[in-house]
């Protein structure tokens, strides 16, 4: 069985995604993830900067070829320790990942990746993966497709609250403002751009916990 979600920044995709996993036995793939370690990478190179100033072919042609180098070993290791670098889930990484996942070479690089975990889960019995080009690009075949969305400012106050559980002093207000940016971004970029597909079945998380998002995924899988 083959799940995509996609949705925007911290709509609770994720948590979704992972709770649904757990409840089907299914392996669960945050290919956000792939881009934050992309992104982290690209720091690591010298682009300390998040202005995507690709106009500059140098600029674009080292980074570019910097972050592929890396891709191999990211997507060999993905939940590897990478995953529990203290930066992955930081602002700066999520708006510079933002920009790396509107390279086209970057989202190539990773589409097969993403589709060999689907199609040969470890779990064997299904993959459940989380993003903004799950159900258009990755997987147009899968079984289920779920398009998350919650109002910004509800996004915006569920991500203060996990930045405070990690000692961040994020501001809720910068975070707003990161959202709404990175969402324009996602939705609007040439390539994979996140959007509703008509055979997405939409839940709105504004009102609902984690629990009965979970309950209503649940139903529609079940019939
Ligand atoms: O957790 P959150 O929703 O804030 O972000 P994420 O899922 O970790 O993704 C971080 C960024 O990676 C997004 O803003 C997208 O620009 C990019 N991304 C993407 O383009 N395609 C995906 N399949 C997953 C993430």
């Amino acid at each position: 069985m083959k799940i995509a979600i996609d949705g925007t920044a911290a709509s609770g995709k994720g948590t979704l995604a992972k709770r649904l996993a757990e409840c089907l036995g299914c392996d669960y793939l945050d290919t956000g993830l792939l881009y934050r370690a992309v992104a982290l990478e690209a720091l690591r190179y010298g682009l300390s900067s998040l202005d995507d100033n690709f106009n500059d072919p140098l600029t674009k042609k080292l980074f570019e070829k910097s972050t592929r180098i890396e891709l191999t070993t990211i997507a060999l290791g993905l939940a590897l320790p990478i995953a529990d670098s203290p930066d992955l889930r930081s602002q700066k990484i999520s708006s510079l990942a933002a920009i790396v996942a509107s390279l086209p070479e970057i989202r190539q690089a990773l589409i097969e990746k993403q589709r060999n975990f689907a199609n040969s889960p470890p779990s064997k019995k299904g993959a459940v993966l989380d993003g903004r080009d799950i159900g258009s690009v990755i997987l147009p075949e899968a079984d289920f497709k779920f398009f998350i969305d919650a109002k910004p400012e509800i996004r915006a106050k569920r991500r203060f609250a996990e930045f405070k559980d990690t000692n961040s002093n994020q501001k809720q207000e910068t975070i707003l403002k990161d959202l709404i940016e990175r969402d324009k971004r996602d939705s609007t970029r040439q390539i994979a751009p996140l959007k509703l597909l008509t055979d997405a079945f939409f839940i709105d998380s504004s009102s609902l916990n984690a629990d009965e998002v979970l309950q209503i995924a649940l139903n529609y899988i079940n019939g």
